[in-house]
């Protein structure tokens, strides 16, 4: 069950904060972040860790959710981050966030993205394939600096959310090849341009993963690979990068493993597969997002019109939509919520959540138990912290909702509302395309 607070107005409670006098002050759709939350989650990793591998790293995945607040809570909760853009890395620096500390992934970073990385001398540069290999072996040159690389690997895992399958040579656009030689390939072009300094492996296996198996198969299999290349270069690696992906519960079907063991297991597996090849512990590092802040994030609608269609469903809709929320459309994700003004009424009917976006497939949540709507209620969507935001779109210019970050009764605004003027201050009218009245 889910841990709900409810106050003595009936009225759900976020970080000490009544969500209808969120909904007041701030307007809906709003995001709703609890601070508590996204510390309690980066402190399990360590505590995970803790005693389990000696020389870890936490590195959170900004992809899931990105601003500036956002940077200077995980750095002060001892985080590294992880950004895949000129427009991610942009808003770290800006936020102040150690370079050092970040690493700078993607499979396709261009000129002008890897040399702002240089420049700016970010700590770790994961390359993703020899072409980018080249490119930056040729821009260290250029800008007379010496980038530290870690190679994204494919270890031919993919994790799904209950099994996995592991194959020879892997379709994917992301990472180089292991079978095909091309990681090997790499290292010895590495280890031969000392405009570069190789650091180590890295792969990411996939997300809202909730078993440690997969995570198992990748070990054995970069492990491996650390051997053997060590055999045949003598290249001893000083970080092995395991990505992220660990799962959160949108659901009750969904149950996870705690993640404290996931977490714990993947740190004790690496120790042993490394210790039985005689490897020096190399630097671990883990890279998670959604369970970070996915369960933190609580976003608020105001319910509009209801449509009861007698003997096939009832349809309740929402001022938002898949422009705030495309998972569902994308992933078919499954979101619980309630009616943050009616919490402690009687759930009578299952309705489904809609959006108010020109498009049928904008759902929110297909059957949900609620009390009785009517419209103005305040429905709370749960688990959106992680790639809602971060996902979010203008689609039939609708403005991007408020970020509101609430901790001890205190509630912040950490991303204010788009507004209207914000949506067309992009557009150029042609002179012979202006709208001339008689
Ligand atoms: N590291 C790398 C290299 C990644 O590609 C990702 C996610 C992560 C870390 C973080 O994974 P997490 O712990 O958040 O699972 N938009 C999709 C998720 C895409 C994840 C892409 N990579 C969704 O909404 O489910």
């Amino acid at each position: 069950e889910r841990d709900l607070t409810i106050n003595s107005s009936g009225h759900l409670e976020i970080g000490g904060c009544d969500v209808v006098e969120l909904a007041k002050a701030f307007g809906t759709p709003l995001y709703v972040l609890d601070e508590a939350k996204i510390r309690a989650n980066c402190r399990a990793y360590h505590e995970a860790l803790k005693g389990v591998y000696p020389n870890y790293e936490l590195v959170y995945a900004g992809k899931a959710f990105l601003t500036q607040a956002m940077c200077g809570l995980v750095y002060q909760e001892g985080f590294g981050l992880d950004v895949v853009s000129g427009g991610e890395l942009y808003t770290a620096l800006r936020a102040g966030f150690p370079a050092e500390n970040i690493n700078f992934h993607g499979n396709n970073k261009s000129r002008a993205e890897l040399v702002m990385a240089l420049k700016n001398g970010v700590g770790r540069i994961m390359v993703d394939n020899l072409m980018e290999l080249e490119t930056l072996i040729q821009l260290a040159m250029e800008t007379k600096t010496q980038p530290r690389v870690v190679f994204r690997l494919k270890p031919g895992v993919t994790a799904h959310t209950h099994t996995y399958t592991q194959t020879g040579q892997e379709d994917s656009k992301f990472g180089m090849g292991l079978n095909d030689g091309v990681a090997l390939k790499a290292v010895k072009i590495a280890l031969a341009s000392p405009q570069i300094k190789l650091l180590g492996f890295h792969c990411h296996i996939g997300s809202q993963i909730f078993e440690v198996e997969p995570f198992k198969a990748a070990i054995d299999v970069l492990t491996a690979f650390m051997a053997e290349a060590r055999t045949q270069t003598g290249f001893v690696a000083e970080v092995l990068d395991l990505g992220g992906g660990i799962g959160i519960a949108h659901n009750k079907q969904e149950k996870p493993r705690a993640l404290l063991e996931i977490v714990s297991k993947i740190g004790r597996y690496a120790r042993e597969r490394l210790t039985a090849l005689q490897y020096p512990l190399p630097l671990l590092v883990l890279e998670p997002g959604r369970s970070i802040v996915g369960s933190a994030g609580t976003t608020i609608y105001t319910v509009g019109n209801i449509k009861r269609i007698p003997g096939v469903r009832t349809y309740l809709a929402v001022d938002g939509g898949m422009t705030d929320n495309p998972r569902v459309a994308l992933y078919q994700a499954v979101y619980e919520g309630a009616l943050a003004n009616k919490m402690n009424e009687p759930l009578t009917e299952v309705v489904t959540v809609t959006g108010k976006c020109c498009e049928s497939g904008d759902m929110l949540i297909w059957d949900l138990p609620l009390a009785t709507p009517e419209p103005g209620d305040l429905l709370a969507v749960f688990d959106t912290g992680a790639y809602n935001y971060s996902m979010a779109s203008n689609y039939n210019r609708l403005p991007r909702p408020a970020v509101v970050l609430v901790a001890e009764g205190e509630a912040e605004l950490i991303v204010r509302r788009e507004t209207y003027e914000q949506l067309i201050q992009n557009d150029l009218i042609p002179e012979r395309l202006k709208v001339k009245s008689e």
